[in-house]
């Protein structure tokens, strides 16, 4: 049974990255058109420090914006300011230590970025995780779904006033969630979201996904019922070369390899489309969507699902003692 759940799991997963692999073979990929200055404005990229969210870091800074690199590694965040600085002397960016697996570290990046007082535009749930062994988070979480999830579902309730102070109707402010693909392959059993029984990376991977897709979609519902200016949208990347594939065996990260150099996007590639969704005044207004390259796409059939989303949003606020409500909160 056990090893019926890991291929199975496995084998969906690696078909929706042929399915995206093929994509990418015969289209090129997303190129922004000019976008405009954001001088004065600030936004935050959590896992900003390599990989995709560096990039997204480099262009957001590159566009004028007061970017605040979100990273758990101190080292890795203060090079990546230096290295951005040093090919940008007007580059406005700094680290600010932020460990998604700990809620009590989001409550405290939190807490130091309310206390400077600082407008936020646009906020950049990008730091994720993928296929690591069974582990809990210091909360008692699943690891992907406290990194990719949970954590993030509270650095943005916590994050929502400062958002909500800083966007007006005609110029919203947005929230950026980085899901993938991968929430393609998985059921919408909400008990299935964060389970341990019978762990398999390739699900828990898959999932947080998924929980990350309905957030969107249920976050901006109760964003539009509460008169907020804030707008929430999904972007899938594509299939990107990066070290989040780090976790894969051997074999099949031997078999990547060759793919992955010439046909995933590079992650300055994917950030074009991601900064696109975070600044474009085409999709000014736009909101509880799920985009890829640049394109509003359809998510799977069970993100769609209204009842999963509210019970998501009601069992996420139980877990994390949060109101259902987004009335402003203080900490
Ligand atoms: N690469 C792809 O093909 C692909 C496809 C679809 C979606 N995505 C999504 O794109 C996003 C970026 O991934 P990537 O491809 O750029 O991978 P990556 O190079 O591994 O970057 C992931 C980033 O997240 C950070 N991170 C991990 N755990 C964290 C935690 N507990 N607290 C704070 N930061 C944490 C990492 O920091 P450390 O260096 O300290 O681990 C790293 O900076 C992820 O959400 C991923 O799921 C990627």
């Amino acid at each position: 049974m056990w090893i019926l759940i890991q291929i199975t799991a496995a084998f969906k997963l690696y078909m929706i990255g042929l399915r995206v692999l093929l994509y990418q073979l015969f289209h090129r990929p997303f190129t922004a058109p000019a976008l405009p200055e954001q001088s004065g404005k600030v936004a935050i990229v959590t896992g900003g420090a390599k990989g995709l969210g560096y990039e997204i870091a480099k262009q957001l800074t590159g566009l004028g914006m007061h970017v605040i690199i979100a990273s758990r590694d101190e080292k890795q965040g203060r090079a990546a300011v230096k290295r951005l600085c040093e090919e940008s002397c007007k580059a406005q960016v700094e680290f600010e230590f932020l460990d998604l697996a700990s809620l009590d570290s989001v409550r405290q990046f939190v807490r130091s970025f309310e206390n400077r007082k600082l407008p936020l535009h646009t906020l950049i749930n990008n730091a994720g995780i993928m296929l690591v062994p069974e582990g809990k988070s210091e909360d008692g979480f699943e690891l992907h779904f406290a990194v990719n999830f949970l954590g993030h579902f509270l650095l943005t309730r916590l994050l929502l006033s400062a958002l909500r102070s800083s966007g007006t109707s005609e110029k919203r402010t947005r929230i950026i969630n980085i899901c993938s693909s991968a929430h393609y392959g998985v059921d919408s059993e909400l008990q299935h979201l964060h389970c341990m029984q019978c762990y398999s990376p390739h699900a828990a991977y898959s999932r947080s996904k998924l929980a990350q897709v309905l957030f969107t979609s249920h976050l901006q519902q109760e964003l539009d019922s509460g008169g907020l200016a804030v707008t929430v949208n999904s972007v899938d990347p594509g299939l990107v070369d990066t070290d989040l594939y780090r976790n894969m065996s051997t074999a099949t990260w031997l078999l990547q390899r060759p793919a992955a150099r010439l046909i995933f996007r590079t992650p300055s590639q994917a950030a074009d489309a991601v900064v696109f969704s975070a600044v474009s005044p085409e999709l000014e207004g736009v909101g509880g969507c799920y985009l890829h390259e640049g394109r509003r796409v359809r998510s799977s059939a069970a993100s769609y699902d209204l009842e999963l989303q509210a019970r998501l949003w009601r069992s996420s606020c139980g877990m994390l003692g949060l109101p259902a409500s987004v009335a402003p909160l203080t900490l």
